[in-house]
């Protein structure tokens, strides 16, 4: 039998991160290649209808009121999942720890500023909180897959739904509070007189960012297979 494409994506997620040494560039483009076809409909969402119910099993991808998880896998080393936007909701300015992540817009249109920070030399110091934008714009589906990694990319970033959408995350390694990777929160204060720079400072996760959870309803993901 075909695999799914969730499948194939899990299938890919496991042999490209669980492998002990750190994914190739080709990985990466090999990757993102497969999340690239990857439709709503492929995570059991109905990206369209505007009225529950929507066509059994499925969620209504119009009909969701505030920020909703669809959590599809975690294990160590990877997770899986998708994050549903009502239309004019933000979700605030925040990191991804040592990580590397592939994010697909499945359907709609995100506002998305994203920064990385600027370092001395290739030292991992940090200049007081500096750091230099790198993504500053609108993005409609379908597009490419975007790729985060943990210093370049835009690691550190903030999406604000101008219409519904969705957007299917694969993040390498997961957030972990044990294992020392956070999410943690900022304020941008952009600088006058250096377009394009903005100091960055730590807040506490803000009180009105609330997220949902919903239940995974595509296709079944079977975590024992084998090689992609
Ligand atoms: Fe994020």
């Amino acid at each position: 039998m075909e695999r799914t494409k969730i499948q194939v994506l899990y299938d890919a997620s496991n042999a490209v991160f669980s492998q002990k040494e750190l994914p190739s560039f080709k990985q990466i483009q090999w990757l993102k290649s497969i999340l690239d076809v990857l439709e709503a409909v492929d995570v059991g969402i109905d990206e369209f209808s505007l009225h529950r119910p929507s066509i059994k099993g499925r969620i209504c991808g119009q009909a969701v009121s505030e920020i909703t998880y669809i959590h599809i896998h975690e294990c160590d080393s990877f997770s899986i999942g998708v994050f549903c936007f009502p239309a004019g909701v933000t979700f605030p300015l925040h990191d991804h720890p040592g990580m590397t992540v592939l994010s697909k817009i499945l359907y709609g249109s995100l506002y998305i500023k994203a920064y990385d920070w600027v370092k001395v030399d290739k030292s991992s110091c940090r200049i007081n909180g500096l750091a230099g934008a790198v993504v500053d714009g609108m993005f409609n589906a379908p597009c490419e897959p975007s790729i985060l990694f943990p210093r370049s990319g835009g690691n550190i970033h903030s999406l604000t739904a101008l219409t519904p959408c969705a957007i299917l995350d694969v993040l390498s390694p997961p957030y972990s509070e044990e294992m020392g990777r956070p999410s943690t929160y900022f304020s941008d204060f952009p600088i006058p007189s250096l377009p394009g720079y903005a100091i960055l400072e730590e807040k506490d996760m803000p009180q009105d960012l609330v997220v949902a959870g919903a239940p995974y309803l595509g296709p079944p993901v079977d975590e024992a297979t084998m090689l992609a």
